[in-house]
């Protein structure tokens, strides 16, 4: 297995030139293409950071995280952990990378197996990961089921995904992808389905995991009001790349691709809490990731294009303010 310690310093996480595509069926004689959900992306993560990725829907924020939790294969570039690199790896050593990373998706309920317990649900990934010792098991779950608050333990262990609330589904869920103990959860849009009033509970539960077992998150939504009480930096996604990549201060008071900009809406508000809010989408198609327009994909939508560049070549990330990168020509 090859080991790329040198430039991998602290780091986590490490996504190289990352691409997934699929390839379309063919119908008739129609030429066969790829949709390009994740084309070309690049970012490292800290033990113990949380970064939220923002993004309209479609943009491959789902595809992404996948393949970093190794349920799709990358068509080219490739993602480290700990230092090694994933496609390196065998069975064995892809069961143990799983342990390291949790999953907390969308809909709690399509993620729970209907026909196992609250009890079943938590301990088969502790017997799969050869947990052998019962005690010790009963132990594990006890001690999640209750840092994930669903108390009296005993009284939930027995039920079923249906005789739980929305936002208890998502309780066991986010348990069970604590439940080995993970480096890395990943937790894709996991309050979007539930109701209004128990998101924040279950955002805060997720932050304060974070904090107490010094875990990375990646969080990500498309809703910028909650990212920003939730990460450290913010990953700005547009077609299948990541755009703008800054801290949460700078992305809030600095940002700099008009993408961004035409997400955030600064207003006069100085209360800080309504300082952000989601502007509709600008005008025009989101574009498609099957033939995405040439030079940089925003082009077609941005009120700042710089005719004869920006719809011919294809922005770099640029890094005006240390940390602060923008894949956009006029930061060039
Ligand atoms: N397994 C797949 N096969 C073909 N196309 C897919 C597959 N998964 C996702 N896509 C396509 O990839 C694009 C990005 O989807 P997704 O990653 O789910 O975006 P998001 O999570 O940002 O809404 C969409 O066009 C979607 O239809
Ligand atoms: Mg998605």
């Amino acid at each position: 297995m090859s080991m790329d310690t040198s430039s991998m310093n602290g780091k986590l996480l490490k996504v190289e030139d990352l691409r997934v595509w699929f390839e379309l069926r063919r119908w008739g004689f129609g030429r066969a293409g790829y949709v390009r959900a994740v084309d070309g992306v690049n970012f490292t993560l800290e033990a113990g950071e949380a970064i939220g990725i923002v993004g309209e829907s479609g943009c491959g924020k789902t595809t992404l995280m996948k393949t970093i939790l190794g349920l799709n294969t990358p068509t080219d570039g490739s993602i480290w952990f700990q230092g090694q690199d994933l496609s390196d790896k065998g069975r064995r050593e892809t069961r143990d990378y799983r342990a390291m990373v949790g999953f907390v998706q969308q809909d709690p309920y399509g993620a729970l197996a209907p026909f196992m317990n609250v009890n079943r649900t938590l301990e088969e990934p502790l017997i799969v990961n050869g947990v052998r010792d019962r005690n010790v098991r009963k132990q594990r779950i006890h001690d999640v089921m209750k840092e994930v608050k669903m108390e009296p333990v005993e009284e939930f262990l027995p039920k079923f995904p249906h005789m739980l609330s929305g936002g208890q589904q998502q309780r066991i869920v986010i348990a069970r992808s604590m439940i080995l103990e993970p480096k890395l959860i990943v937790a894709d849009e996991p309050v979007s389905m539930l109701d209004a009033s128990v998101r924040v509970e279950i955002l805060k539960l997720l932050r304060g995991l974070q904090d107490s077992h010094h875990l990375a998150v990646i969080y990500v939504t498309h809703d910028l009001s909650t990212v920003r009480y939730f990460s450290e930096r913010i990953f700005v996604m547009y077609a299948a790349k990541l755009v703008e990549k800054a801290t949460v201060d700078e992305l809030l008071n600095n940002f700099m691709h008009p993408y961004t900009e035409a997400l955030l809406a600064a207003t006069s508000d100085p209360d800080a809490e309504n300082a952000l809010i989601m502007k509709d989408v600008p005008p025009g198609e989101p574009p498609s990731l099957i033939e995405p327009p040439p030079g940089c994909r925003f082009h077609p939508r941005c009120p700042k294009l710089i005719e004869g560049l920006c719809e011919v070549k294809e922005p770099p990330d640029f890094e005006p303010v240390p940390g602060h990168q923008v894949a956009c020509w006029l930061y060039q």
